[in-house]
């Protein structure tokens, strides 16, 4: 087995997390947010998206998060741009790397992104141009690799599909994402290998919600293929609007406590990312959805 010994991680919080929150989160506290991660080692967060705000409320503060971000040196700031108009808006806020998001499954690309898979490519494409133009790193997730709510089990092939597609426009990196968290460690593997059809190792990040509690398990597997970019959320928030009942990312705590215990380096301070997912859990009026850093907050109490 060839398991990394350093393993990078995406805080996708205060995006993936924060865009399913019913109740409106203030800009300043999503920038409060961003800042506590960057503190606790993050060397890269996705921080907002730039879609309508009619089909997602939560991110229309785009440009206030990204502006009031007081930006570390060392640490990439990733936004989500489904279209050009998204991207346009996305530019004048800098990022350094611009998300475009498309599925295996043509069923969930209707309900989230309301085009088909070529149709999605077809406005991915200028975008990606755009952004490597000038300058800025292009990252493509690709939702539903394993399942999807409304098509139910996806096959590899339609995953080795989706990057070629995406490779084919130019994305450099992409996301192998189980969006609903119905994933188990072989089914995973079998995602991440039709990916390796068309992207390497290096450029394969892991995105698994945790609906069933499995992520920490695919993780694991996809740690074995060599795997060493994920996505966590900081405690656990999340999901996505157009997949009812999907519960948030793997909490970023869970994965940091995983990877330290078998000697994988992160970066990560544990105790500092604890305090960062108290602060947000502690704004919506919950606990963190984290087994971790409800344990670490419970000794600290006792
Ligand atoms: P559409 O209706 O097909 O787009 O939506 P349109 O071009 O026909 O435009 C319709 C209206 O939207 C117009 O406004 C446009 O100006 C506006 P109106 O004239 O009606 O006032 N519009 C925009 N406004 C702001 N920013 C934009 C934009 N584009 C058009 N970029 C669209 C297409 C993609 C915009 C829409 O379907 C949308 O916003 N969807 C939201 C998708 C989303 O954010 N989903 C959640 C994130 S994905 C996710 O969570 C999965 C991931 O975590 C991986 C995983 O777990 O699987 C990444
Ligand atoms: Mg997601």
């Amino acid at each position: 087995m060839n398991i990394p010994q350093r393993v990078k991680l995406i805080d996708v919080g205060p995006r993936d997390g924060l865009q399913n929150e019913k109740t409106p989160v203030p800009a300043a506290v999503k920038i409060e947010l961003v800042h506590r991660l960057q503190q606790a080692g993050l060397k890269e967060i996705e921080v907002t998206s730039y879609v309508s705000p009619k089909w997602v409320p939560q991110m229309a503060d785009n440009h206030e998060v990204m502006e009031g971000v007081a930006r570390q040196a060392g640490v990439a700031y990733s936004v989500l741009t489904p279209n050009l108009k998204g991207y346009e808006a996305a530019v004048l806020d800098k990022p350094d790397e611009i998300v475009v998001f498309g599925s295996a499954s043509e069923a969930f690309s209707q309900k989230n992104i309301n085009c088909s898979i070529a149709e999605s490519i077809e406005r991915f494409a200028p975008v990606v141009e755009a952004a490597l133009a000038a300058g800025i790193a292009v990252r493509g997730a690709m939702s539903c690799t394993v399942g999807c709510p409304y098509e139910g089990d996806i096959a590899p092939q339609q995953v080795a599909y989706l990057a070629g597609l995406m490779k084919g426009i130019g994305v450099q990196r992409v996301d192998v994402a189980d969006t609903i968290g119905v994933g188990t460690p072989r089914k995973v593997q079998r995602a991440i290998e039709a990916t390796l059809q068309h992207f390497g190792i290096d450029a394969i990040s892991g995105h698994f919600h945790d609906t069933y509690g499995q992520a920490l398990s695919n993780t694991l597997a996809a740690l074995e293929l060599g795997v060493w970019n994920f996505q966590a959320s900081v405690a656990g928030l999340g999901g996505c609007p157009y997949a009812k009942g999907a519960t948030g990312n793997v909490a970023t705590e869970d994965v940091v406590f995983m990877l330290h215990g078998m000697g994988i380096e992160t970066g990560i301070d544990l105790d500092k990312l604890v305090d960062a997912g108290a602060y947000i859990s502690d704004y919506l009026g919950r606990k963190p959805n984290s087994r971790v850093a409800v344990a670490v907050l419970n000794k600290r109490a006792g």
